[in-house]
């Protein structure tokens, strides 16, 4: 039994009424579906916004769908998605409200925090940001020595970098492109090194993106990119004022850094780490492509925002990729996802779910504390097409596993392409709309035979087919559509938790390893006996103090 009365997920009749339908339909494949439904292919689709989603290859039936759905109303996935939008604290282990659908709601909208509306502060933040980004973008904000910045380096890992990045390579076709944008995540130092080397100090301003302000990698980056600074302009403590900005939860600390609090964006802890880019975290992608172009973009974030918050579950499309996604690790296990873009402008947006999905799902305990005893989260990944098709697509189309995968394209190029360039487009997209043709339907030994191929290598050409794909496909790839792209996969992550009674917006997951790395450093650097290390680490740290002459 769960807290709130149901019975648990894997007792309940909807799951047991699943487990059989799945039984039944074996051996069912996409050639029988089709064939039996010619109005498959234009039946099976649902539009959310800009977004067409096909997801007639997928290995359902009506009644596969009827069953998902009523998984979904048993385990009340709407009541907890009503619960999130209204602000309730449905982050269970933080006791924290999830409301990145705030960071995108009109300034008329009303959002309360304990009693509290918060639209007007996340409405002031977007004003402050915007009249920053203007400032920088028109030169009147200028760097220690009076040079126009030309440089935006965004300092944060996880959440505090992946969305910006992300959106900033999707959407650099409407980037000031006399600007640079780097972003530094890893500890590495070799990270911060490439992405200062080539950069004149007295033109680059840095954004420190963390919403704790304590992660030890971002502080690490942010003061060695303060020495760099000062080092180059050969200046003091006073010149941090123009070169540094903060974008945290954190005033105190922001300020202990030495980052004037004036000069700090805020936001708040009901915004996620990884829910975060369209909140202050996406100051350096606003300074990219403007405050006009990054609005557009939290209209589209909202548009599927209410589409998720009102469509009725048979057009409901997270709801409908969230329960696909049970359908196949539960009911197919299926340990993986890919997410496959069409578009060389997408080439983060898989490393960028990766967080956002893994994250987010990847936990073995319920809501109230055990053991969940059902598959939870996949493991996400991918490229861009048509990169993936010469590297792993092999193992999707003849290996062992079943694989479903997510197909993003685009009917327009974006971006000041030559004729010539764009004229590529359509064989993108040859690729794009073959592959998933391929996936589904394969090609019989019969089909290989009747080639002429020699009998020893009919095996070895024959495609299973069923592997089952989503096409999600739009005009073209505009801020608002990385918006609804964005808020689609979050939707969906959302839905998966609520059906697996986990919650989706801690991570404790990474607490242990940065914990241990706090306590492994001076066993590293001194030599120090640290206590508790076993003797496998303990002999590998040896090593590495040899190999390093210590
Ligand atoms: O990896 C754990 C995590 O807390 C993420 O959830 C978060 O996005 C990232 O670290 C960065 O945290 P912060 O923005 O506080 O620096």
């Amino acid at each position: 039994m769960n807290a709130d009365g149901r019975t648990r997920l894997n007792q309940s009749p909807e799951w047991t009424a699943l487990a059989k339908h799945r039984e039944e339909l074996d051996g069912l494949g996409l050639r029988e579906l089709f064939a039996a439904d010619p109005g498959r292919g234009e039946g099976y689709t649902l539009q959310v916004g800009d977004l067409h989603v096909d997801y007639s290859k997928h290995l359902v039936t009506d009644e596969t769908l009827r069953l998902l759905r009523e998984l979904a109303a048993a385990r009340d996935v709407s009541g907890l998605r009503d619960a999130m939008f209204r602000g309730e604290k449905i982050n269970v282990t933080e006791k924290r409200a999830v409301l990145h659908t705030a960071l995108r709601a009109p300034r008329d909208a009303v959002v309360e925090v304990d009693g509290e509306n918060v639209v007007p502060k996340v409405h002031a933040v977007l004003d402050k940001m915007a009249a920053f980004a203007d400032r920088v973008r028109s030169g009147e904000w200028t760097g220690h020595t009076g040079k126009r910045i030309k440089n935006v380096v965004n300092v944060g890992i996880g959440g505090s970098d992946l969305g910006p990045a992300m959106a900033y390579e999707a959407l650099r076709a409407y980037t000031d492109r006399s600007l640079t944008l780097r972003f530094v995540s890893n500890v590495d130092g070799a990270d911060l090194h490439e992405a200062t080397r080539d950069l004149d100090p007295a033109e680059t301003l840095f954004i420190i993106a963390s919403k704790t302000f304590t992660t030890i990698e971002t502080i690490t980056n942010a003061t060695s990119a303060r020495n760099w600074l000062l080092t180059g302009l050969k200046a003091g403590q006073e010149a941090v004022a123009r070169h540094f900005v903060a974008l945290s939860t954190n005033a105190g600390k922001v300020t202990e850094f030495g980052i004037d609090p004036d000069n700090m964006f805020e936001f708040w802890d009901w915004v996620g780490g990884r829910y975060s880019y369209d909140s202050a975290i996406g100051l350096s992608l606003m300074i990219a492509i403007g405050p006009d172009r990054f609005r557009e973009m939290l209209g589209g974030f909202h548009t599927v925002d209410e589409h998720f918050r009102t469509a009725p579950a048979e057009s409901n499309v997270p709801l409908l990729l969230g329960l696909l996604g049970v359908w196949y690790g539960n009911f197919h296990d299926a340990q993986s996802h890919a997410v496959l873009p069409y578009s060389h402008y997408l080439s983060k947006f898989t490393a960028y779910l990766q967080q956002l999905d893994m994250e987010s799902n990847g936990k073995s305990v319920d809501r109230e504390g055990r053991p969940v005893e059902w598959q939870t989260g996949p493991v996400v990944w991918g490229t861009p097409g048509t990169n993936g098709q010469h590297a792993y697509y092999q193992l999707i189309h003849q290996g062992t596993e079943l694989i479903p995968a997510d197909f993003v394209g685009f009917a327009e190029p974006v971006g000041e392409l030559s004729q010539a360039l764009k004229a590529q487009h359509d064989l993108l997209m040859a690729n794009f709309f073959a592959q998933t043709q391929a996936l589904a339907f394969g090609k019989t030994a019969d089909e290989v035979r009747a080639e002429g191929v020699p009998e020893e290598l009919v095996a070895h050409k024959t495609f299973k087919g069923d592997h089952p794909t989503t096409t999600i496909l739009a005009r073209e790839l505009t801020p608002s559509v990385i918006g609804q792209l964005v808020a689609l996969y979050e939707h969906k992550v959302f839905v998966q938790g609520a059906i697996w009674n986990i919650d989706s917006f801690d991570q404790w997951g990474v607490e242990l390893g940065k914990v241990l790395a706090k306590r492994v450093e001076p066993a590293l650097t001194e030599g120090a006996d640290v206590p508790g290390l076993d003797a496998s680490t303990k002999a590998l740290v040896a090593k590495y103090r040899e190999l390093r002459g210590r």
